[in-house]
């Protein structure tokens, strides 16, 4: 969805422009979205949303009655989310976790720790010890499993299935498991399997990998004559920023998962997607400062840039958009820069040329003092950026509904 919605638009437009930028979050069509892909999932299947997307307390929130969980990939995102949304269980994950973020892990309680190495399997058995005596913690071995072949292909960030600093290489995962079941940990219950492959895959692509993540899981289970009741399959849902109206197919992975779910029963099946969860609630809003020529195209200069957000220049994607006509008189006796031909591309207001927002935007009729909100702009948008690259002020946040 490019174009804003009806809240985002109204409160675009009253804003004054020196409180752009902006960004403005629908939280009523965040929710209604959350409630949608709830839905399409079978209701055994637990949805943990990882925060990493947009950690914004009230995104966080509204996403508490979907959610059966948050994943947290840092002591600072856990530190968070335990205080924005207390008493919810809490998945820790990502590499190189330091031994005072696995000990604030087990100071919390967390639901699973998703342990990444030899090395932290070891340190977390040794600080539960330490830490947490008579209390076992539930651990998840992520794994950075083979995938069939070109299953990940089309995946915008493949984390495995190649080397990668993620997850355990898949020949260590049987030391792994002998350590957890020959009495080495014994403060350490094992429940299972975790494997966030890649991000950016369809619901086949996701489906495919799904399949050989559990057929691996059964089969390393069946080696050590354990019992491994959980499979938790990551997130990487895709987004498309460049058909920002087509969506991932839930109802299709929804059906997949009930498919591989009864085809593993006694088997958990749980998910952590981020971006597809909240991209679309999000806009990045501002205006347009100045309109120009360059060597043959036209360039509009909009308040703030990629140091807000960078999602464009970290992907190398136009960031999808729509002009919202500024309804303020020009203020000048000069004339008002304005777009001479159809197209334009967005520049932001730092001294980079790449501080480029959208290319090639059809805008005719753009003038200087028009709005612009950027879309798909909920997930890994402002939490991404480097907000401190030339000190201009930083964005105004709306929680909308
Ligand atoms: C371990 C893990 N889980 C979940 C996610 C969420 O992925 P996405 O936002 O693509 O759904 C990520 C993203 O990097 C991740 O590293």
């Amino acid at each position: 969805m490019t174009a804003p919605t009806p809240a985002v638009r109204d409160r675009l437009r009253a804003l004054p422009g020196g409180e752009l930028p902006a960004y403005l979050y629908d939280l009523t069509a965040l929710r209604a979205h959350a409630a949608a892909v709830r839905a399409a999932l079978p209701e055994a299947v637990e949805l943990y949303y990882a925060a990493k997307a947009n950690p914004e307390p009230e995104i966080l929130r509204a996403l508490g009655p979907y959610a059966d969980g948050y994943e947290v990939s840092s002591g600072g995102e856990l530190a968070h989310v335990a205080t924005a949304v207390p008493a919810r269980r809490l998945a820790f994950g990502g590499p190189g976790k330091t031994p005072d973020e696995l000990a604030a892990a087990l100071g919390q309680g967390v639901h699973r720790v998703h342990v990444e190495s030899l090395h932290e399997l070891r340190l977390l058995a040794a600080l539960s010890a330490r830490l947490a005596p008579g209390t076992p913690t539930g651990i998840l071995l992520r794994v950075n499993l083979p995938v069939p072949e070109r299953s990940l292909a089309g995946s915008a960030l493949a984390m495995g299935g190649r080397p990668a600093p993620f997850g355990l290489d898949p020949a260590q995962a049987d030391e792994a498991v002998r350590l957890l079941t020959d009495g080495s940990c014994p403060q350490l219950r094992l429940h299972g399997v975790h494997a966030h492959l890649a991000s950016g895959l369809d619901a086949p692509r996701l489906l495919a990998v799904a399949e050989s993540v559990l057929s691996w899981t059964a089969a390393l289970a069946a080696r050590h004559g354990a019992r491994l009741t959980e499979v938790n399959l990551g997130g990487g849902m895709a987004v498309d920023y460049a058909a920002p109206d087509s969506r991932f197919d839930w109802t299709a992975y929804g059906a997949g998962l009930a498919r591989l779910a009864a085809a593993h029963p006694g088997t958990t099946l749980r998910i952590e997607p981020g971006r597809a969860l909240t991209a679309y609630c999000g806009w990045y809003a501002t205006e347009v400062l100045d309109v120009k020529p360059s060597h043959g195209e036209e360039f509009a200069v909009v308040r703030g840039g990629t140091h807000h957000l960078r999602t464009p220049a970290a992907k190398g994607h136009d960031q999808p958009c729509a002009v919202v006509p500024g309804s303020a008189p020009w203020p000048h006796p000069w004339p008002r820069p304005s777009l001479r031909g159809e197209r334009v591309t967005f520049a932001g207001q730092l001294c980079t040329p790449k501080d480029v927002l959208a290319r090639g935007v059809a805008a005719p009729g753009l003038r200087a003092g028009d709005r612009v909100a950027f879309g798909l702009a909920g997930a890994y948008a402002w939490n991404i950026s480097h907000h401190e690259f030339l000190m201009h002020p930083r964005p105004g946040f709306h929680f909308l509904g």
